[in-house]
């Protein structure tokens, strides 16, 4: 079969749904690749690079058209397009079909099947041409990347010998493929990230990641999830608390990311005028969900706005676009994971399995019909998490007993062994001569006092204590050097070995601490 890319016909699409890398997979399931001339200059393809991967170049939209068995695209067709389909093509490409019925109609009209990638259902099988989540990765990470842009400081706080930089704080709301990717990028630029979301069973997700997740003081449960790995609605007592809780975040928050959005509905508004008033000037409001109207209420969809108090919301509904080389290689590889499941045999010959789950599911027209919607996929896309079990915490006059008696049992044991070390000093009083216990009682005070102090430091950070024990080994040298003058050929010989080993301790201390905290710095 004749696979094609035409270039993209929205104003400003920079994307292409054919990189060289993908034909040359593409072509190993036995088809044939056709690229317009030019579709993929703006993601940083040129047609030359297309040649030497042995995709066809055609020098027009019409041709390429004319000539393609399956077109593949990224934005949905317009009308024009959709007019050249002819009978038994098929179309692989962005659709929304919900919100373009007409454009539905017009496709079974021309005896099309269109595959919408939009449609490819979120279950583990089909994550390799979930173009949806590859898409919204990109556009979580470019949301940073947008914020940062507009946000007049670092993200990450810094100790200069100008001054002290807080980190910045950033809230993320909605935590789907976007928001994680904005939660990860976030966090990996050092700043405070804390999230919410309505499905519980992302909260884990949410803090192995670095960040804080956000519980709401709710009695019901926060359980918004349904099956598809998408959201309910939620209760308006439950959304009460949430908005609650966004108020209180508002003053504190610099950044604001809101990625919310329930599938087939407008976007919630959740991040209202008095938050975005509440907010610092400088702050930044990147509004991910402006195509569906924005989660919040200033956003203008495709625009760059400043509140009357210096708050940028930043409104873009083309973040992938702005990263197209990037996005057309994870694109380009969702396509062609779908052309390597229509094509079973790797023999070039397509097979449209209406019985596969993912094929079914993301077909919105097929011999002369509309199959939109699918039918609900069988299988549920996240398991729904086990509600978490409530720890009883303490009260304070239960804390205060239990502390009470840690004390008691330490004191105790400390006492014994205080009273069984004094016996034993006695005993060896009895025999030992005056002078050596002299040295003998500071040394056993100098043990005690020691293995108190180091009690006391965290086991982590056993190994950076001993190794800067370098007091000590600069004792030993002063005594040493003090030792090396007198007569005697085995104290010298003694206090040269001292030291030689204590000098050796101190610089292998230095090393040490100093590999120890390269670990922990950012390269
Ligand atoms: P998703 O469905 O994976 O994530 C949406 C998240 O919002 C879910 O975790 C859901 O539980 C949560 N949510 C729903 N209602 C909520 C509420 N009331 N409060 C808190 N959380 C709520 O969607 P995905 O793929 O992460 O996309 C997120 C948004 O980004 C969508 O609006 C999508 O259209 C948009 N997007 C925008 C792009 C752009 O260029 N501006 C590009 C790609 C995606």
């Amino acid at each position: 079969m004749k696979i094609g890319a035409p270039k993209e016909s929205a104003r400003g699409e920079a994307r292409v749904a054919l990189t060289p890398e993908s034909a040359k997979q593409i072509q190993k399931l036995g088809h044939e690749c056709l690229v317009e001339a030019g579709a993929g200059i703006a993601a940083g393809f040129d047609d030359e690079a297309y040649r030497e991967a042995g995709v066809t170049v055609v020098e027009n939209a019409e041709a390429l058209w004319a000539e393609a068995d399956i077109v593949i695209k990224v934005r949905e067709p317009s009308e024009q397009e959709a007019e050249r389909l002819r009978q038994g093509q098929t179309l692989i490409s962005f659709f929304w079909p919900a919100q373009n019925e007409a454009l539905l109609d017009k496709c079974k009209a021309q005896g099309a099947t269109v595959i919408a990638m939009d449609m490819v259902p979120r279950i583990s099988r089909a994550q390799k041409m979930d173009a949806l989540s590859s898409m919204a990765n990109i556009a979580g990470y470019r949301a940073v990347i947008e914020a940062g842009n507009n946000f007049g400081r670092f993200f990450t706080g810094q100790v200069t010998a100008a001054g002290k930089v807080p980190p910045a704080k950033v809230l993320i709301v909605g935590a789907g493929v976007a928001g994680l990717s904005a939660i990860g990028t976030a966090t990996s630029l050092g700043a405070v990230v804390r999230a919410f979301d309505v499905r519980p069973e992302v909260a884990e997700q949410i803090e192995s990641m670095g960040a804080e997740f956000l519980f709401l003081d709710f009695e019901d449960t926060q359980d918004g999830s349904e099956s598809g790995g998408y959201a309910a609605p939620s209760s308006p007592e439950f959304r009460e608390k949430q908005l609650e809780c966004f108020r209180e975040q508002a003053p504190d928050v610099d950044i604001v990311i809101t990625t919310a959005l329930i599938p087939g509905r407008p976007a919630p508004k959740l991040w209202l005028e008095d938050m975005v008033k509440a907010m610092k000037p400088g702050s930044v409001v990147v509004d991910l969900a402006a195509e569906k109207g924005g989660n919040c209420d200033l956003t203008k969809p495709d625009e760059k706005v400043v509140s009357d108090n210096g708050v940028t919301i930043v409104g873009y509904t083309d973040f992938p676009s702005r990263m197209a080389t990037q996005s057309s290689l994870l694109y380009a590889t969702n396509v062609r994971h779908m052309l390597t499941d229509l094509t079973p045999e790797k023999d070039g010959a397509v097979v449209h399995n209406m019985e596969d789950d993912v094929i079914r599911g993301a077909t919105v027209t097929h011999q002369g019909e509309i199959t939109f919607p699918p039918p609900p996929p069988k299988v549920k896309a996240i398991a729904a998490a086990k509600p978490k079990e409530k720890v009883k915490e303490p009260t304070p006059a239960e804390k205060k007993a239990a502390e009470l008696a840690t004390f008691k049992a330490q004191t105790k044991r400390q006492a014994t062994l205080l009273g069984v070390g004094g016996v034993l000093m006695l005993l060896l009083g009895q025999v030992a001569p005056a002078s050596f216990m002299q040295h003998f009682v500071v040394f056993v005070l100098a043990c005690f006092v020691g293995f108190q102090v180091i009690w006391g430091v965290s086991h982590s950070l056993h190994t950076p204590l001993m190794a800067v024990t370098n007091a000590i080994s600069g004792i030993i040298i002063l005594g040493a050097i003090l030792q090396i003058g007198s007569g005697s050929v085995i104290v010298g010989i003694l206090a040269a070995i001292s030291v030689l080993i204590a000098s050796i301790n101190i610089v292998g201390g230095f090393l040490v601490t100093r590999r120890m905290l390269a670990m922990f710095q950012k390269s």
